[in-house]
């Protein structure tokens, strides 16, 4: 019998990833998301690779519906329903917290009662401002509970607590991926974060906008690596946290770049003042991810900058009155 596998947050960027990995695998996935975030888009590529795939439009805050928890049991539940770019931080931050409350809970319940495995999509975003470099997942974090990005690290946080919770109570097989920067096709060229905004303005042919200095550093992992990452951390016996990233370490002027060569931009960089808690420097230490899951990630930053480009290309001639986020 085939697997059958349940993903929140499955019509957005990383998590229609997932879904083609694990269609591809010959799972059975039912797609859980509120498209708050999502796009119908994000899963047409989907629908084409089979008849397997099933899409319940529901909000995890609220009660799932009853035919989720009395329908055919679920081997695996991937949650990665979560709003996850710094301008929805200050348009939707009580929403953001219930999400990885509220609705995290409810899909703990729910493989509690499957006897399933439960994945959350936590994020390098729990280690805050970090005070330690590389970050190692025994790090305890830097986080401003009060800050601007404050909602979306402490309901990470909590995410992580509340599974652990279910694993130290019930012996719930939890799993918990802390993600780093990830990118590719099907980000939103609007959402505000680093690589669809620089994608976006050098498309325009405008100036980057870059935040601080621009030496800070993030470490960005193309898409397929993450989702290839994720399915290898369920299938692994780790009820431990474990960073999932590429720990490439680039600066965010290096990105600028990086960019502004492979599109031809000629437009000079913009420099606006860093946000509040704003981390300075961001990579991985993947040792855990090697040695427990087997997972390196196969995709060169150039490689996916270049898989991306078409992507960034074709979403801004589909829709010419794109417009990057900037944070004023
Ligand atoms: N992309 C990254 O760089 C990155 C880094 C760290 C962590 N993460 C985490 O990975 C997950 C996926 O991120 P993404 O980049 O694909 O973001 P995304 O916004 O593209 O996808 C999130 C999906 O969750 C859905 N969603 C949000 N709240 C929901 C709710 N209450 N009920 C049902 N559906 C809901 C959205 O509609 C969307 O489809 C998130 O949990 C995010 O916090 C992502």
């Amino acid at each position: 019998m085939a697997m059958r596998a349940l993903v929140a947050g499955g019509a957005g960027f990383v998590g229609s990833h997932l879904c083609e990995l694990l269609l591809n695998k010959g799972y059975e996935v039912v797609v859980l998301d509120n498209f708050v975030t999502g796009r119908e888009a994000n899963l047409e590529t989907l629908r084409k690779l089979g008849h397997r795939l099933e899409v319940v439009r529901h909000d995890i805050t609220s009660p799932l519906p009853q035919s989720l928890k009395t329908g055919t049991r679920f081997d695996e539940i991937y949650n990665l329903a979560s709003p996850a770019s710094p301008v929805d931080f200050d348009v939707m931050p009580v929403f953001i917290m219930r999400t990885a409350s509220e609705g995290h809970l409810h899909l703990l319940e729910l493989a509690r009662e499957h006897g399933a495995r439960i994945l959350f999509a936590s994020s390098s975003e729990v280690y805050g401002d970090a005070e330690q470099h590389p970050q190692k997942e025994t790090y305890f974090g830097n986080v401003n509970p009060i800050g601007h990005r404050g909602c979306y690290d402490e309901a990470k946080r909590f995410g992580e607590a509340l599974s652990q919770s279910y694993w130290r109570q019930y012996k719930t097989p939890i799993r918990i991926a802390r993600i780093f920067n990830t990118y590719g096709p099907r980000m939103r060229a609007n959402d505000g974060r680093i690589i669809p905004n620089f994608f976006t303005q050098a498309l325009k042919g405008q100036s980057l906008t870059v935040y601080g200095d621009g030496t800070q550093t993030r470490s960005f992992c193309f898409v397929t690596d993450l989702a290839r990452g994720l399915y290898a951390l369920m299938q692994s016996e780790d009820t431990r946290p474990v960073n999932v990233g590429n720990p490439i370490e680039r600066s965010v002027l290096e990105m600028a770049d990086a960019i502004n060569r492979l599109t031809g931009n000629r437009a000079a960089v913009k420099y606006l003042p860093l946000p509040e808690n704003d981390p300075k420097l961001r990579r991985p230490d993947t040792t855990r991810a090697t040695s427990s899951l087997g997972w390196t990630p196969a995709v060169s930053l150039e490689k996916g900058l270049e898989l991306s480009l078409d992507y960034f290309k074709s979403e801004l001639a589909q829709d010419p009155t794109l417009e990057a986020s900037v944070i004023q």
